[in-house]
């Protein structure tokens, strides 16, 4: 898709082992356009298709985009039942391009929240993509940061209470090993479009050294070239400064 982009990234080292991405600005791309919020979600979804698929290209390990936070739950209830509803033919309809590229796709949250339809597509998305080896995609969706971490505190607390565990064990790594993310590298990377700096609650643990990039793009202007063109800056000016190890 952009071979000089591509071919620059790989050059360079590399793409990051894993690239965080909160995709916001679709109501304001649409409220542009004088339509309703709806219309910028589907225009939305489609530069999340170019994005996984660049991401494909550059053979990025890991890509996790922040699609549905718990806060978006206090949304407009019509709002929220057509981004439901979006997120159900978008899961369902990218199963065959997503398994065919070696993609293994998950997701993070509370899925029991999500209407039946949406759960039924996600286990068939990650029925059909379970074997993927070329790249994990990862769908925060139903997800908060803070309520992620309170459920990694109470299955700690779970251990402890059957005698499983001495509480003396418990550090970094037994802590994180109860978060969604468990065995995946954290973000080195994390991008937020429309040019927000909030981290609205999403991975605040696995972002704590991870490097920030703001671009000004509204999520449906930004694009698969756009994204490679954060990695290679990043890569540019992280070059003589490697990330902080929390070792
Ligand atoms: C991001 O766009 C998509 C979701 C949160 C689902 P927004 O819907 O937040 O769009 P803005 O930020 O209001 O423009
Ligand atoms: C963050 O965007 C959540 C997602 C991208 C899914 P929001 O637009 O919901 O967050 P705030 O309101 O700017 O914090
Ligand atoms: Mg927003």
């Amino acid at each position: 898709m952009n071979p000089s982009l591509v071919n620059r990234i790989r050059a360079g080292g590399g793409p990051p082992a894993h690239v965080a991405v909160i995709m916001d600005g679709n109501g304001r791309w649409a409220g542009r356009r004088g339509r309703r919020r709806e219309y910028g979600h589907r225009a939305g979804v489609l530069a999340l298709r170019d994005v996984v698929s660049a991401a494909l290209e550059v053979r990025l390990p890991v890509l996790t985009v922040f699609a549905f936070s718990d806060e978006n739950w206090r949304r407009p209830p019509a709002e929220v039942t057509s981004l439901m509803s979006l997120l159900e033919l978008h899961l369902r309809r990218e199963v065959p391009e997503l398994k065919r590229r070696g993609v293994c796709a998950r997701v993070l949250g509370r899925t029991r929240r999500l209407p039946p339809r949406v759960r039924w597509a996600i286990t068939l998305l990650e029925r059909e993509t379970r074997q993927g080896k070329a790249m994990r995609l990862n769908f925060a969706l139903s997800y908060g940061a803070r309520r992620e971490m309170a459920r990694a505190a109470r299955r700690l607390a779970r251990e402890v209470a059957d005698g499983r565990l001495d509480p003396e064990g418990i550090d970094e790594g037994r802590f994180a090993a109860h978060l969604y993310t468990e065995g995946l590298p954290d973000p080195e990377l994390l991008i937020r479009t429309s040019g927000e700096h909030r981290l609205s609650n999403f991975l605040l643990w696995q972002t704590a050294h991870a490097r920030i990039r703001v671009s000004p793009l509204l999520w449906p202007d930004f694009s698969g070239k756009a994204f490679l063109e954060m990695i290679l800056d990043d890569q540019l000016r992280a070059g003589g400064n490697p990330p902080v190890s929390a070792a």
